[in-house]
């Protein structure tokens, strides 16, 4: 007979980001991984990984955040699949500073991909599932706003409220959320960008999302690394006449 974890989903909304990736890899033995994602003929080589690490089955989704409409579809869907017990919320941009700074559309899209579209999907997990875990993705860059990305920062510091409302919505129910907290990851979204104090790969990230989840039985905010703390609470205290002169 098989075990109730080979019936309940892994569902990674976004499944071509680093960090998705490697959850995937890390919570997808031994159960369905259904992945959505924009492009979804990239996830060939993902689903391929996901079938020789033990897999029961891939399903690959296609996804697109802007659409809002099809949220709700795209989680009804997946939950017709297999029932969904851990899903990822792993979409995101980074967004261009220097064009953010003039172009409004621009703006929209950051804030449309990082906020409206993050709480949206949330909103529609949290109705569709009845129990498990929803992982999102908050930034240090939400704790305090930058000028070289504060619309980024801004959907951050956005998310991070509402998920943290979200969490206590939810609080005593079997339904947890992790908001994950990193600060900077060294990959596809921060290419060519000179990696910060305290970088941490997209695996470490993964990592700690892992064994949160595996330790703690509800919900929890995750710095990671877990030292990025003390570093963010420091910032809180530079005065903004010395904040207004980060280089990033
Ligand atoms: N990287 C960092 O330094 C860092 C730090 C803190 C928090 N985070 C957050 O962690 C999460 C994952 O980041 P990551 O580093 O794994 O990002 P990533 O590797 O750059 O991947 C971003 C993902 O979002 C997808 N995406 C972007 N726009 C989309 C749209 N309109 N519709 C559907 N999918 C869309 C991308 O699809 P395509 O592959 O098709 O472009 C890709 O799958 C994000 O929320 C990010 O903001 C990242």
């Amino acid at each position: 007979m098989p075990s109730p974890r080979s019936r309940q989903a892994l569902l990674i909304i976004g499944a071509t980001s680093d960090i998705g990736r490697e959850l995937a890899l890390k919570l997808g033995a031994g159960r369905p991984v259904i992945l959505a994602a924009r492009r979804p003929q990239a996830c060939a080589g993902l689903a391929n990984e996901l079938l020789e690490i033990g897999a029961s089955a891939v399903h690959t989704l296609s996804f697109e955040a802007t659409d809002l409409a099809g949220h709700r579809e795209l989680v009804e869907h997946a939950n017709t699949l297999a029932p969904i017990e851990v899903a990822v919320v792993a979409f995101g941009i980074l967004g261009d500073t220097a064009r953010s700074e003039s172009d409004e559309a621009h703006v929209a899209e950051i804030a449309t991909v990082d906020y409206t579209a993050q709480i949206s999907m949330l909103t529609v997990l949290a109705d569709v599932m009845e129990t498990g875990t929803l992982v999102c993705f908050s930034s240090i860059a939400g704790w305090r706003a930058r000028r070289a990305n504060y619309v980024y920062g801004s959907t951050k510091a956005g998310l991070d409220a509402f998920a943290q409302g979200l969490a206590d919505r939810l609080h005593g129910s079997k339904l947890r959320v992790i908001i994950a907290r990193p600060g900077f990851v060294i990959g596809s979204m921060t290419q060519g960008m000179k990696p910060a104090p305290m970088s941490v790969y997209p695996g470490d990230v993964a990592e700690a999302i892992v064994q949160a989840m595996s330790k703690k039985r509800g919900s929890a905010t995750l710095w990671i690394p877990g030292r990025l703390r003390i570093l963010a609470w420091i910032m809180r205290l530079v005065p903004r006449a010395i904040w207004r002169h980060m280089p990033r």
